[in-house]
This record gives structure tokens, sequence and C-alpha cells, in this order.
């Protein structure tokens, strides 16, 4: 399996830190952020890598990342979406070549986790997958892709909310997916946000609605490190753990 890191976007809610630099190089502990979704990649087995990145400071990876060798990656590749914060599926359909019409693994650069998906990733089939972690801080949810159960099945995912008012449940989406070529399809049926993005939350809806997808709770500590208040506590994990 090929993996996809989406890694642009302009990173407003930390200026202005992100003045200087990409979001996804500031430091988490001791390495730049991007290292944790790399390391998550290249523990489950994936060394194919595409960045996708944007903005003003998109040149900064090379001089960090180089090849990627160092990293465990065999072949790493770049692309850069034009408009810096066209959405997360917006980047994301810049990896259609790179994906060659086989699955992929996504997460987003911002999200760091522990957890292991290996045996996600080897057993995956078809249509999509997505990693659900359980939060109870409903000002944090707000924030977040929301999982909506049935009713009467509370296993069943119905939809997901993004950034809803009032979470249905204490289930966020986190930044990891896994999706079969259709992906790319999914995308294109999509139409930008009232935030004039193009969400991935639609891409999933649309695998719901064909019920092809999958949720899998993530096992262990996810963060995302987008905001000042989750940076801090991204660091501080990662600290407290001695690193990756
Ligand atoms: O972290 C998990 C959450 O990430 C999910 O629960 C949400 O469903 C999902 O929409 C996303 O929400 P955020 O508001 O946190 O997304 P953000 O705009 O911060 O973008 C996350 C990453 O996606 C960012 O670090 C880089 C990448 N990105 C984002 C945008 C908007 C791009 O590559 N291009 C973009 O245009």
């Amino acid at each position: 399996m090929k993996g996809i890191i989406l890694a642009g976007g302009l990173g407003t809610r930390l200026y202005p830190l992100t003045h200087a630099t990409n979001k996804h190089l500031l430091p988490v502990y001791n390495k730049p952020m991007i290292f944790y979704p790399i390391k998550t990649l290249v523990s489950a087995g994936i060394t194919e890598i595409l960045i996708i990145t944007s903005g003003p400071h998109a040149g900064h990876f090379i001089g960090v990342l180089k090849n990627g060798k160092e990293l465990g990656v065999k072949h790493l590749e770049y692309a850069y979406q034009e408009k810096a914060d066209g959405g997360i599926a917006d980047a994301l359909s810049l990896g259609e070549d790179f994906a060659a019409g086989g699955p992929i693994t996504v997460i987003l650069g911002d999200n760091t986790t522990d957890a292991e998906i290996k045996s996600y990733v080897f057993h995956f089939k078809s249509g999509g997958t997505v990693f659900l972690k359980k939060i109870t801080s409903k000002i944090q949810l707000r924030r977040f892709g929301v999982a909506v159960f049935d009713q009467k099945n509370k296993e069943k995912l119905v939809r997901i909310e993004e950034k809803p008012k009032n979470p249905k449940s204490d289930y966020t989406a986190t930044g990891l997916y896994i999706y079969d070529r259709l992906v790319f399809n999914y995308i294109r049926q999509c139409k930008p946000s009232a935030r004039g993005e193009i969400e991935i939350t639609d891409v999933n809806n649309i695998y719901l609605h064909h019920q092809t997808l999958k949720w899998v709770e993530l096992k262990g500590f996810w963060s995302d490190a987008g905001t000042f208040e989750t940076l801090y506590r991204a660091n501080e994990y990662w600290a407290n753990k001695g690193g990756i």
C-alpha cells in the first residue's frame, strides 16, 4: 500500500508561528511535526509516500526531509496544491496519479498518534476505513468531524458531521483514512462547503451512502497539533514519552 500525507493549508490558527514556516515543520518535542505521520505510515509498512503541500513555505520540506531515507521512506514524492486552503479532499485529489489505481492510506500532516494501524492496512480490501477516537470534551468535538450512529444500532455509523454545534456522539473522526481507488471519483462529486473547502467528511459520507465505509476505534494517543492548545498537548505527550 502507498501512503499520502496532507500537509497543505495555511496554518492560520497558528499565526504568527506559521508566518515563518509551514505548520507541519514546527516542532513537536524534538522532531518536526511531519515526522510523526511519516512514522505512523512507515511503522505500518508503508514506504512509498506522497506529501501534498501548499502555501508560501512549501519549499522548506525538501530541506528537512530530503529524500526521506533517514526516516525509512524508500520513495518520497511531493505535490503542490495550488489553492492553499482548498480543503483536505482538494489536496488529496492531487494523489490520483501517485495512487495508480491502488488503495491508499491517508494521514493529515498535523495528526500525531502512537496507534498501530498495520493490521488494518494489511487486511484492507475495498471501500474506505475511518479511524475514530473517543473524546469527551464537547468543546473539542465541535472542532472536528463527529460520528453519528444509528439510534437502534450504536455500532452502525450513519453519517459524519463536520464541526457540529451539537455533537451527536463522543467519537471524532481522526485524520487517518484508508481508501480504495474510488476515492478520487467521490472527490470529484463534492462541492465546496460553506467555508469554501472540499471536505474529506463529504467524501466519507459518500462512502457511507454506498455502505462501503468501515470504522475502527484508534487505540492509543491521538491528537492534532493545529491549534496552540493541541500543539501544546502533543508536545507535552511526546516529551513525556521521550519522542518517537
Ligand atoms: O484532525 C482531525 C480533523 O481534521 C477531522 O476531525 C476533520 O473531520 C477534518 O476536516 C480535519 O479538520 P481540521 O479543521 O482540523 O482540518 P485543517 O483545516 O486543520 O487541516 C488538517 C490538515 O489537512 C492540515 O494540517 C493540512 C491538510 N490540509 C488542509 C487544508 C484545509 C491540506 O493539505 N490542504 C488544505 O487545503
